[in-house]
């Protein structure tokens, strides 16, 4: 039987923000009668997880995803709603629940800044009472995947971005979470760097067939480690399902890429697709997805074509397609 470890329903979260009047009088204006207003940061947010999924929670700036994996972690109390994970109430804070999850942020630091990120991971030991041998061990291991083995006895403030973002995942699954909630784990990372992220992340999820939500803005992450996302704008989910379905219903079109031997016609391109862009002998046109083949045979007739590729269109632009127009386009 599938195992449900998340369950969301009807998840209302609205901060309550001290509005103030500008200037002096207003300061004194509010420190005596405060007026509150409701940024309403998500809005009935339903949706359950079976244990071993690795969803991309996605969304525009501000679109609830922080706060949502902040009520699931138990640091936010929910306005209202139900939100269950591996059967406990979050933000009850029992500590069988917190020795079972981790939330990582990309945007902020949990390992002590002036420490090196060994004695943090001594720390978190303590805190989440994990045997020597078994910290040892997971220690080893962790940073060996990453590749951090070399850095773990140097201040954090001296590393970069890159070692630290690798150090605050290994202090965040010391102790062997089934469920993680990974908030922009790879933002400002380098590529190479990203790379090495994404694929612990997906072994992390197949080796302890852990619970994964990532939310990230960077498409590539959720390309390659989503097979299901959720799509959240103002609060309120827009899409819950397959990233394949999405494609398949917002690019009812092809990406032929040439290169040219030597310069044409613009306007005779045109005559194969819509022209996209045309330079330096390379040539990228969109054609209906049901007639690609057809119209790269004709580009290949017609035209000193050196090279060509048929690409399905970046993830990125139908993303950016569902949050401008919604899903019911
Ligand atoms: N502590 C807070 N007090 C008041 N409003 C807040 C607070 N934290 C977040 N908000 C507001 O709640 C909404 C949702 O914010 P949230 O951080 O959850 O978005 P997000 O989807 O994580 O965005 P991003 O992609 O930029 O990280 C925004 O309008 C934000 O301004
Ligand atoms: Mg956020």
């Amino acid at each position: 039987m599938v195992n449900q470890v998340i369950k969301v329903k009807n998840l209302r979260k609205y901060y309550k923000v001290h509005q103030k009047e500008p200037g002096l009088i207003g300061s004194i204006k509010s420190f005596f009668s405060r007026k509150y207003y409701d940024v309403k940061a998500v809005e009935n947010v339903s949706f359950t997880i079976d244990e071993g999924e690795l969803i991309g929670f996605i969304g525009p700036n501000g679109a609830g995803k922080t706060t949502t994996l902040k009520v699931l972690s138990g640091l936010l109390y929910p306005t209202s709603g139900d939100v269950s994970v591996l059967g406990y109430e979050p933000f009850k804070r029992q500590s069988e629940f917190q020795k079972q999850f981790s939330l990582v942020m990309g945007q902020k630091n949990q390992l002590w800044w002036d420490l090196p990120p060994w004695e943090s991971f001594i720390l978190n030991k303590e805190i989440y009472e994990i045997p020597e041998e078994q910290f040892k061990k997971t220690v080893e291991e962790l940073s060996r995947m990453l590749e951090i083995t070399d850095i773990l006895k140097i201040q954090v403030r001296k590393l970069s971005l890159g070692q630290r973002m690798k150090a605050e995942l290994v202090a965040a699954l010391l102790h062997n979470p089934k469920v993680l909630f990974l908030d922009e784990p790879t933002i400002g990372l380098d590529v190479l760097a990203q790379k090495k992220m994404r694929d612990f992340i997906k072994e992390y999820n197949l080796k302890f067939n852990a619970t994964i939500i990532l939310t990230s803005h960077y498409m590539g992450d959720v390309r390659e480690l989503c097979n299901r996302v959720i799509i959240i704008d103002k609060g309120q989910i827009l899409y819950d399902g397959l990233l394949d379905d999405i494609v398949q219903k917002f690019a009812p079109y092809k990406v032929i890429k040439a290169d040219l031997e030597k310069e044409v016609d613009e306007k005779k391109l045109s005559g194969v697709g819509e022209v996209k862009e045309y330079r330096d002998l390379q040539v990228i046109i969109h054609v209906p997805k049901d007639e690609a083949s057809k119209k790269a045979a004709k580009l290949l007739g017609k035209f000193p074509v050196a090279d060509l590729t048929i690409e399905d269109p970046p993830i990125e632009d139908i993303i950016r397609t569902v949050f401008s127009k919604g899903m019911d386009i």
